[in-house]
């Protein structure tokens, strides 16, 4: 008989109890991969410039644009934008889903407003305790949408991810989500790989099928 019984992050214990021996095995095997480390900063504040010459400053989230990346996930979520009906519907919610992730800022440096933000955190599309690929969430607020930060959040996703310790992303878009599927598309280091039936309900639209794309952070020629 062979029973799993602790499950410590790094480390899996097995009792093998043979019958007749009355002999109990204690194997501890340590997992080889490495362990994201969800707490870890990568460099940061990233500087980096639109296509229209706006300075972007990226950097981990204060208190206060938490609340106001918040606010734009919400919107979005109830325009059908990108989100499901159900998808951040509290701040409580919200920070819950990223408790072990994290949640970065983008902001104009010289007008000083909010642009959007960017979560990483462990994929839901794995069975682990410890997913080794990252999940994200991102959005750009009205005002700067149409400038070319799409192309930004899909650098950042692979590049935060790889820094935190990642070892690839996984990631879910609706399939009408003409923009973010397009941008994957467009980058070589993502590979699209399957639909998914009715992964969200979405306000005014119902049920929606997600594309999910993938970006191998092994793959050294996919960092950065
Ligand atoms: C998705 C989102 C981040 C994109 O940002 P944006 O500023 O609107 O997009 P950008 O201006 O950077 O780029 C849009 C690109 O998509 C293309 N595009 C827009 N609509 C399109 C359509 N219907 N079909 C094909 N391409 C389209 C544009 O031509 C542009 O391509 P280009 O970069 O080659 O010029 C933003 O719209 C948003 O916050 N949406 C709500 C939340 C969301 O969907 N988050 C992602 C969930 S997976």
């Amino acid at each position: 008989m062979l029973l799993r019984i602790a499950s410590h992050p790094s480390t899996q214990r097995l009792i093998v109890n043979r019958p007749g021996h009355h002999l109990v095995n204690i194997i501890q095997r340590r997992i080889l991969h490495r362990i994201p480390d969800y707490k870890k900063l990568p460099n940061l504040p990233k500087h980096t410039v639109l296509k229209d010459g706006t300075n972007v400053l990226v950097d981990s989230a204060t208190e206060k644009q938490i609340g106001d990346i918040y606010t734009q996930f919400h919107g979005a979520m109830h325009r059908g934008q990108g989100y499901g009906h159900d998808d951040f519907l509290s701040l409580d919610h919200f920070k819950e889903k990223h408790s072990r992730g994290q949640i970065f800022s983008l902001v104009d440096q010289d007008a000083d407003r909010l642009i959007g933000g960017i979560t990483i955190y462990p994929s839901r599309l794995s069975r682990a305790s410890n997913p080794v690929l990252a999940g994200s969430n991102f959005i750009v607020t009205q005002e700067y949408r149409g400038r070319g930060c799409i192309k930004l959040l899909n650098r950042l996703y692979s590049e935060l991810a790889d820094e935190i310790g990642y070892e690839g992303c996984l990631g879910e878009i609706h399939v009408n989500n003409a923009p973010v599927i397009k941008a994957c598309r467009d980058n070589p280091i993502w590979e699209l790989i399957e639909r998914l039936p009715k992964t969200s309900y979405v306000k005014d639209y119902g049920w929606i099928d997600s594309v999910i794309v993938y970006c191998d952070l092994t793959n050294k020629s996919n960092t950065h």
